[in-house]
């Protein structure tokens, strides 16, 4: 027999960036960190993974190509799961799982991402919140979103927040062993439905710099990262979670832009010209640039103005992926 479950995680853009570790191994943050969840449909990793007898080692394929499973992040994550499973009952297949069998059978995964892995658009964080839900799901295993969500991020950090749809906070916490750094939901899906976000993919080739060396540059060798950390983070997540509440477009553009590391004359030209800023931009650790409009009619805006800039047929592949209507 084969038991089978498949599950869909969207990436995530972080509005305040998560960016420097405390602890390497159980990859715990030096600031809270809030994002926003695309749709599912978008940006998203589609994981499936079986289990049977007859399987006689955990196998791993990644968009078809057959990867290790021994490296740390991932045993941490089927180890944590593992350990959590419960019994499991499939009347009509005939198929009856202990507890304790879990610690014996093997899985394979299969896991496809709908957009270019590892170019700096969280590939890694919607793939480990897909490999720990969908794992979960299959050896029901019996934890809030939030326990799960603490497993993920040992997958990956940024992977804890896919586990929620609209904002998501991911609260640093304080514990040695990781316990209460762990996502929680801001506001649902639903809340600020008007923002249309767009990802320009200007480049599909892997990143040079993986955020897990960046990060541990940045923790060795800026000063301005501590300060970035105590000082002006812990500022920014109090403005941001009120501007997400208030649906204030205006504090949160800005905030959002602060928090990004680099500038976009388009955005920066157009919302001076407005007098109130009409559009956000953030990117993470790649060449793309996420938008984030206040509304659709500005959205429609931004895509013809993108499309006088990256014409198609242009090196830039432009895609958008906008909150529930892909009519713009
Ligand atoms: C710039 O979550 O990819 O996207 O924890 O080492 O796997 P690891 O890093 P990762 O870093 C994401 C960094 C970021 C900012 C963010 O998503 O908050």
């Amino acid at each position: 027999w084969v038991l089978v479950v498949t599950a869909r995680t969207p990436t995530n853009i972080a509005v305040i960036k998560y960016w420097g570790k405390r602890d390497e191994k159980l990859i715990l943050p030096v600031n809270d960190s809030i994002s926003v969840t695309l749709d599912p449909d978008h940006l998203c990793t589609t994981t499936t993974v079986a289990v049977s007898p007859s399987f006689d080692q955990d196998r791993m394929w990644l968009n078809g190509k057959e990867i290790s499973l021994s490296g740390g992040r991932f045993q941490s994550c089927l180890r944590e799961i593992r350990s959590r499973a419960s019994d499991v009952e499939d009347k009509e297949k005939g198929i009856k799982i202990s507890k304790e069998d879990w610690e014996k059978l093997h899985v394979h995964i299969a896991s496809y991402n709908n957009f270019p892995t590892a170019a700096g658009l969280a590939s890694s964080a919607a793939g480990f919140a897909c490999f720990v839900f969908s794992l979960a799901k299959l050896m029901n295993v019996n934890e809030d979103q939030s326990k799960l969500s603490a497993i993920a991020r040992q997958g990956s950090g940024s992977a804890c927040r896919s586990l929620f749809g609209g904002f998501v906070k991911w609260i640093m916490g304080k514990d040695k062993n990781g316990s209460d750094s762990l996502a929680v939901q801001l506001a649902d899906e639903e809340h600020w439905d008007d923002l249309v976000i767009l990802v320009a993919v200007v480049s599909s080739r892997q990143k040079e710099t993986s955020s897990t060396s960046g990060m541990r540059e940045s923790v060795e060798t800026s000063l301005l990262l501590q300060h970035r950390a105590k000082e002006v983070v812990p500022k920014r997540i109090l403005q941001m979670e009120e501007a997400i509440k208030n649906r204030d477009f205006a504090s949160f553009a800005q905030l959002t832009c602060a928090d990004s590391n680099q500038i976009i004359s388009i955005v920066e030209k157009w919302n001076r010209s407005e007098g109130t800023p009409q559009v956000a931009y953030t990117f993470d650790a790649g060449p793309n640039a996420v938008l984030i409009a206040r509304n659709r009619k500005v959205a429609a805006l931004l895509l013809q103005r993108l499309l006088f800039y990256f014409p198609p047929n242009s090196d830039a592949d432009l895609n958008s992926y906008i909150h529930g209507d892909k009519s713009i």
